[in-house]
């Protein structure tokens, strides 16, 4: 369970949850090991039985561990469930039930087919590994990404309001490379109104991408009919309200899971002050400004008993990366910290249960 939660660590954040799935020998020898590379990808109980294929190991009567409950649906990928029969896997070990509805019942599923499973080892590391995630998902709300480019002094935009570009290109194609992952992109009407941005997912050759992030503006003045936001494909939609919390539910109803705040600073801190941010990315220039719109407004904090904090966040490349000249910051929210370890299964017994001893 260890190897199949740093393999997790490797995916990005986001829609799905990180996953690490290890297939194991009847001997307990470790055999292959898979990740969940974001929504849309292989799952990483598919991705282990791939690998395991590829090195020409035949799976049946193997053991799969898995830090959460192998899905039972069709999504963007086939069912889990039905992909670990298929390769004749004996048992399955997992941390954590899928909370997800829709995916939820794979154990279920994988008894009916005569697989011997277990649940609960590693369980509270398996809940920290996604806290967010379970967190978003229990509150029916998408998973936030908070994405900020900024001079060494907090600055998102100079004094006379010119802000492209603060970042590197290659931090630029770095957060293309995320707008091509999730759902939506929002900021605020303010940022439509200064910088008209297009907010599509583009290649390095400044060509769209195939896939499109729904473009969110949020406010109450209008979206001028000749804003670049609006574009001619229909993926835009403006939410005339001050509220994140509305904001954030009109987009789940539109079936969003995963949305970027990219701002400007009025939207990055009431997002920040509701605590409503589960992800946060910085591109940090190493560049200078002295006076212009700093990065945050307000945050109700007037003391510093009562920060916020944030923790480092390792998964999907690491906490700081060099990106041309930049740095990119990647840090995950503290304030949903696992706490249940009840039902854990003992990790000597379920040691013993790979190696035939249950
Ligand atoms: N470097 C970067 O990463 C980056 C990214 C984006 C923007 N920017 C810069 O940020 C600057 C714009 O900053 P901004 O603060 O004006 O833009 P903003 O945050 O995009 O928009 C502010 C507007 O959003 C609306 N709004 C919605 N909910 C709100 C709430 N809870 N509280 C306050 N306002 C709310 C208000 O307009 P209504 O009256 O319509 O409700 C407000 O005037 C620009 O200079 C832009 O270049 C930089």
């Amino acid at each position: 369970m260890d190897a199949a939660l740093a393999a997790a660590l490797a995916g990005p954040r986001g829609a799905n949850p990180l996953v690490g799935a290890v297939i194991l020998s009847p001997e307990g020898e470790r055999l292959a090991t898979g990740y969940h590379r974001g929504a849309g990808t292989a799952h990483a109980e598919a991705d282990a039985i791939l690998e395991a294929r590829r090195q020409g190991i035949d799976t049946s009567g193997t053991t799969m561990v898995v830090t959460l409950e192998p899905c039972n649906h069709v999504g963007r990928t086939g069912p889990c469930a039905q992909a670990i029969i298929e390769a004749g896997i004996a048992k399955v070990i997992y941390a954590v039930d899928d909370p997800h509805d829709p995916a939820a019942g794979g154990a279920r599923t994988l008894r009916e087919a005569g697989v011997e499973v277990r649940s609960g080892l590693a369980l509270a590391e398996s809940l920290d590994l996604n806290r967010e995630w379970f967190d978003a998902v229990a509150s029916k709300r998408p998973f936030v990404t908070l994405h900020i480019a900024q001079t060494l002094d907090s600055r998102i935009a100079a004094a006379d309001g010119s802000s492209q570009w603060i970042s590197s290109p290659e931090s630029l194609a770095d957060n293309h490379g995320l707008r091509r992952l999730i759902d939506a992109i929002l900021v605020g009407t303010g940022t439509v109104l200064i910088d008209d941005p297009r907010l599509t997912a583009r290649t390095p050759d400044g060509e769209l991408s195939e896939r499109q992030p729904l473009r969110a503006v949020m406010g109450l003045r209008d979206v001028p009919e000749d804003a670049a936001v609006r574009a001619a494909d229909g993926r835009f939609v403006h939410l005339p309200t001050r509220d994140p919390v509305e904001a954030l539910s009109r987009l789940f109803d539109e079936g969003v899971r995963h949305v970027m705040v990219e701002g400007g600073s009025s939207i990055l801190s009431t997002f920040l002050a509701a605590e409503l941010v589960d992800e946060l990315i910085i591109y940090l220039a190493p560049t200078l400004l002295g006076s212009g719109t700093p990065a945050l407004n307000d945050l109700g904090i007037t003391t510093l008993a009562d920060a916020q904090h944030w923790s480092w966040d390792e998964a999907g490349g690491g906490a700081v990366q060099t990106l041309g000249n930049d740095l990119r910051l990647h840090l995950r929210s503290t304030r949903t910290a696992a706490s249940t370890t009840k039902n854990s299964i003992p990790r000597r017994e379920a040691a013993e249960y790979v190696t035939g001893g249950h």
